[in-house]
């Protein structure tokens, strides 16, 4: 069968070179060439190439010990599958380096793979680390949260290329296989158009990219081996903002390649040959077919569209407009201009986008106008590149340290297998798998997405040796697992009432502490609720398909004997509000509230945009963000939420819940909600962070009762500072101040559409750290890779924007690592015994 296929596609490539003037079947030999699947005692073949062990690959490995754990390594499958580079990982407990000599100076992918699960003792889906190579940041705390490849592509000037995994506080680094392997030159050329204003773009050469999307429209996903190049293609229709009035159109055979233009290394004719067609129904119809896709704001990105007329029946037909966001990059296109007249010729061309604050990236085609011709528009192949900011980063506002002293903590690497149960479940999920899979659940409905974990497969961990018998947590790479009733009693002492660390309206929340010494957070619902039980399964459904490192995971959850019990793992240092007023905890610095606002907003702009349908948080409140033991902040309790309207309607009608002092007065009002509604109390914790008082206290005098309105009263007036937390004064920079108040008015304004969305405030509030910053960057011990050097980048995010930003509908699907980030971090909600709602 796998012979048989080979010889389908052997046999593809000679038609389509047939057809094409060019032959370059034979595809491109890189210079260099390293493929290790890191942990893994021996070689890995995946198709035709080969994953050298990690013996093999230890001399380009400084500063470390290894040690190679037990694993199974009777599991490994025969067939020659990437997901078998999965099974094994190698285990970074401190600054390690991975150094390789560079035959031939230039442009080289690097790809990183990551399965985060129990490997051994550590439980990788809490990993948090950074990685850079050379001068670039690729990735800044990064916390995998499903299984990935990270695509990257660095041009390579010196004669080794260094590639720094850097494991944050308290956290490991991992990696499952590594590549490292040239790009032809001709594959990223200096130039590239830009968009708004147009012209020219220069200096593409020594960008570092990472690969956001790379689209096959109209057609399957490609995977490694389909690609001269190695890359993965996914189809578009998760991409697809309007699923109506688009057609697939497939001539794979017909693609040619013309000697001077693109080559199957620029994309394969399986993508050149597949398209994504507008199908107009009479010569009057003028609509666009649109793609979104996630990005992150402050950066910028290349764009490059493949195109291939396989639609016409002669040339000079197929006019249309191509747009980046609203910009009309290509009006009345005509491809046969660029193809000399020739069809089903391959031609691509490339955009750089401005710096916007916005999330999403839509890409859309669209009849012509202007000519009077038959309604059509196509596009075969998207690529989405994101470029290193003016700090050398991939990842958020930070930067490499220049010159980054060898870490004087001890090294420590390690090697450890996976257990054979899990090798079921890996074959499953390759990347493009997961994605595909991801996506298709979010279009199934949230009533489907809690399946009972233990049916799934996944790794197998024992609980201590009294459950070691058949009982087993498994965890998938993305939802919790069902945890046996005894297993809970056990580590909350049977329900102590003396561990209980909160109670809620859904019942209390308790202390847990399993075998292994792990922490968690147990809540358990009152059993004789009926509201808690709808709230219960929300609560599920929300925390098993929204994985962020800012969003509390629920780890497990127990509906033994009509129980309804939540597992999450232990936030070490509880409540933002606990650190604010009224617990006597030290006082957050500036910064330290600025981080946990940014990280809390995080939270909020994913649950917002990371899916089809916007998610509504309806509690946002400064009890419900949980700081970990690096005062990470993270968006805890979603019994309440509720996702978002359909495209046609705008908000959600239902029965006002929330807690009062943060409540939006036009959901009041109207008991209408929307994104907004979330906005609007985040501000009010903005205010709360910045005035360390309750939002309500009604031991004041009248007209300070109400926080908001009360720094409302002193913002508009332009005093705010004369109300800020006493421990705050002088510490603020002016223009920090400004900045914070500015943002937490507008969140504030009375109409919903007067608000910002949730990722100006993110960007705002990221300004407003900047601006705090600057003047303390001056300490070189200290930076690492957190801090800020250089100029700020241009206020592009100033409120001027706003409008056009937060017209843009969520989208689908995103391949941001932000939105991915999971953590498997500690939680416990609802845990403040006064709150009420
Ligand atoms: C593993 O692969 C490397 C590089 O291809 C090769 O030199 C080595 O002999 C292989 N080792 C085994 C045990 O096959
Ligand atoms: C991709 O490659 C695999 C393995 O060679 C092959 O079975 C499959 O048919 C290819 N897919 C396409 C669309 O060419
Ligand atoms: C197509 O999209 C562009 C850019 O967003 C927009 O300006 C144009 O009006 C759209 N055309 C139609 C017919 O919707």
């Amino acid at each position: 069968m796998m012979m048989m296929s080979c010889g389908i596609f052997k046999n593809f490539i000679r038609v389509s070179a047939i057809f094409s003037f060019v032959c370059f079947c034979r595809g491109f030999s890189p210079a260099d060439n390293y493929l290790i699947d890191c942990g893994s005692p021996t070689n890995t073949t995946v198709g035709v190439r080969v994953f050298v062990s990690d013996d093999l690959a230890s001399k380009f490995l400084s500063t470390q010990q290894s040690v190679l754990a037990n694993s199974s390594s009777n599991s490994i499958p025969s067939s020659g599958d990437d997901s078998q580079l999965y099974r094994t990982a190698r285990i970074f407990t401190g600054t390690s380096k991975y150094t390789f000599s560079i035959s031939q100076r230039g442009r080289k992918w690097i790809r990183l793979y990551f399965f985060p699960s129990v490997f051994g003792n550590y439980n990788l889906s809490s990993a948090n680390f950074s990685v850079s190579a050379q001068n670039y940041l690729l990735l800044d705390n990064f916390n995998p949260s499903t299984t990935s490849v990270k695509e990257f592509s660095v041009n390579v000037t010196s004669t080794t290329l260094v590639i720094t995994f850097i494991p944050s506080n308290n956290s490991v680094a991992f990696l499952n296989a590594l590549e490292v392997v040239s790009v032809p030159d001709m594959l990223i050329t200096d130039n590239a158009a830009s968009v708004n204003p147009s012209g020219k773009f220069e200096g593409l050469l020594f960008q570092a990219l990472e690969t956001v999307a790379r689209v096959n429209m109209g057609g399957p996903a490609l995977s490694s081996e389909n690609d001269t190049l190695w890359r993965s293609w996914v189809p578009d229709q998760n991409f697809l903002v309007q699923k109506n009035g688009v057609t697939s159109v497939s001539k794979i055979s017909a693609v040619r390649y013309p000697s001077g233009g693109a080559t199957p290394d620029i994309a394969p004719a399986t993508v050149y040959g597949t398209a994504t067609e507008m199908k107009a129904d009479n010569p009057n119809d003028n609509f666009n077919i649109t793609w979104q896709f996630i990005v992150d704001p402050g950066f910028q990105y290349l764009v490059r569209f493949h195109f291939c007329d396989i639609v016409s029946a002669s040339p000079n037909q197929l006019y249309f407009n191509v747009y980046i966001d609203s910009w009309n990059v290509a009006p009345d296109f005509d491809l046969s201009t660029k193809t000399i007249n020739m069809l089903a010729t391959a031609y691509y061309m490339d955009y750089v986008t401005p710096l916007s604050d916005k999330s999403t990236l839509r890409i859309s085609v669209g009849p012509s106008v202007t000519l009077s011709v038959y309604p059509i528009a196509i596009l075969n192949g998207l690529e989405i590149m994101k470029m290193n900011n003016s700090l050398g980063s991939l990842s958020g506002m930070a930067s490499v340290t220049p010159s980054s002293t060898p870490s004087s903590k001890k090294n420590v690497a390690m090697i450890v297998g996976l257990s054979v149960g899990v090798f079921v479940a890996v074959v499953l999920v390759s990347v493009l798998f997961f994605m595909w899979r991801r996506r298709k659940v979010a279009r199934l409905g949230h009533s489907k997405t809690w399946t009972p974990l233990s049916i799934i497969g996944g790794t197998s961990r024992t609980m201590g040796s009294k459950y070691s018998n058949g009982t087993t947590i498994s965890a998938g790479p993305d939802v919790g697992y069902r945890f046996p009733f005894v297993a809970i009693q056990e580590a909350t002492n049977n329900f102590d009432e003396s561990w209980v660390i909160g109670v809620g309206g859904f019942g209390k929340v308790y202390k847990g502490i399993l075998n292994d010494g792990t922490k968690l957070a147990v809540k358990r619902g009152n059993p004789l609720s009926q509201q808690g039980l709808a709230e219960f399964q929300t609560e599920i459904e929300m925390l098993s398909q929204f994985r962020h490192r800012h969003l509390v995971s629920l780890i497990g959850y127990c509906d033994e004997k009509n129980e309804m019990i939540l597992i999450y793992e232990y936030m070490e240092n509880g409540t933002l509000k606990s650190h604010l007023y009224g617990s006597g905890l030290p006082s957050l610095s500036w910064k330290e509230r600025l981080e946990i606002c940014i990280g809390a907003a995080r939270g909020l702009h994913y649950l917002h945009t990371g899916y089809a349908k916007a998610v509504i948080h309806r509690d946002v409140k400064s009890a419900n963000i949980l700081l970990d033991e690096n005062l990470m902040a993270k968006v805890a309790d979603f019994g309440l939420s509720k996702t978002g309207p359909e495209i046609d309607q705008t908000h959600v009608s239902t029965a006002v819940k929330g807690s009062f002092g943060y409540l939006d007065p036009e959901y009041f009002r109207r008991q209408q909600l929307t994104e907004k509604s979330d906005v609007y109390s985040f501000g009010v914790v903005l205010f709360e962070v910045l005035c360390a008082r309750p939002v309500i206290d009604p031991s004041l005098p009248r007209e300070k009762v109400n926080l908001a309105e009360w720094a409302m009263k002193w913002q508009k007036s332009g005093q705010l500072e004369q109300i800020i937390d006493p421990n705050l004064v002088g510490k603020i920079r002016p223009d920090s101040l400004r900045k914070f108040g500015e943002t937490a008015e507008k969140c504030l304004a009375d109409y919903g559409v007067d608000r910002p969305s949730m990722g100006d405030v993110l960007w705002n509030l990221e300004y407003a750290l900047q601006l705090q910053e600057v003047v303390l960057q001056n300490d070189p011990e200290e930076n690492s890779t957190n801090n800020i050097i250089g100029d700020l980048p241009p206020p592009v995010n100033d409120f001027d924007h706003t409008n056009t930003s937060a017209s843009a509908a969520p989208a689908e699907m995103s391949s941001v690592d932000d939105l991915s980030g999971v953590s498997m971090s500690r939680v416990f909600s609802q845990l403040v015994k006064s709150e009420g709602r």
